[in-house]
């Protein structure tokens, strides 16, 4: 495959149409393998919002949705390693059959805290659902349940996914141009 140039600093990864298609059939995977009636789609805020959306739509069951607000990068590209909770969910998940929906498991160090954390919740399953995995950079060794794709070592953005709390809205999958993730970079230093 030819490879597309970058444009306003974001090269097209997977298209939209690529998203829907690998979306709508991970909705099945999740709905024939859901153990039980309650069935708690817990969407990681900010990145995962528009894959959790679709992916609810995609599932032909009933479920729950909620949301955990989640805090790993500051206004980097690295991971710190650092998770902080800004938002908690609304409803008890004890008993309940868990997909947590990830945009992206990247050293894995903040899904390794959040499956700690909700192990003490007392679900009855959990699993873990991530739009894309770059496996050459974990730190910790996550089993991922369902996967969108799985992309080499590049910064991603688009479909949720941001750098600096831009790109969420692209309908697409991108990787943002180093340069330009640089050149912010070394804005912050300086002020
Ligand atoms: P981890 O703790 O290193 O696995 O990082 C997980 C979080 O870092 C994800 O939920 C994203 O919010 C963010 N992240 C990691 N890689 C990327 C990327 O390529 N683009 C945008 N965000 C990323």
């Amino acid at each position: 495959m030819r490879e597309q140039p970058y444009d306003q600093g974001v090269r097209v990864l997977f298209d939209a149409a690529a998203v829907r298609e690998r979306v709508s059939q991970i909705g099945r995977d999740i709905a024939s393998g859901a153990p039980g009636d309650d069935l708690v789609l817990l969407a990681v805020l900010k990145g995962s919002f528009i894959f959790a959306a679709d992916l609810a739509r995609a599932i032909p069951k009933p479920l729950r949705m909620d949301f955990l607000g989640l805090s790993s990068y500051g206004r980097e590209t690295e991971s710190s390693g650092i998770v902080k909770i800004t938002q908690d969910l609304s409803q008890p998940i004890e008993g309940a059959h868990v997909v947590v929906v990830e945009d992206i498991i990247d050293t894995g160090l903040t899904m390794a805290y959040l499956l700690d954390n909700l192990a003490t919740r007392k679900p009855a399953s959990v699993k873990v659902c991530a739009l894309l995995e770059k496996p050459s950079r974990a730190i910790r060794n996550i089993r991922i349940d369902h996967v969108g794709f799985v992309i080499s070592d590049e910064f991603v953005v688009g479909y949720g996914l941001d750098y600096d709390e831009r790109y969420r809205n692209l309908p697409y999958i991108g990787v943002l141009d180093p340069r330009r993730a640089r050149r912010r970079a070394v804005r912050e230093i300086r002020g």
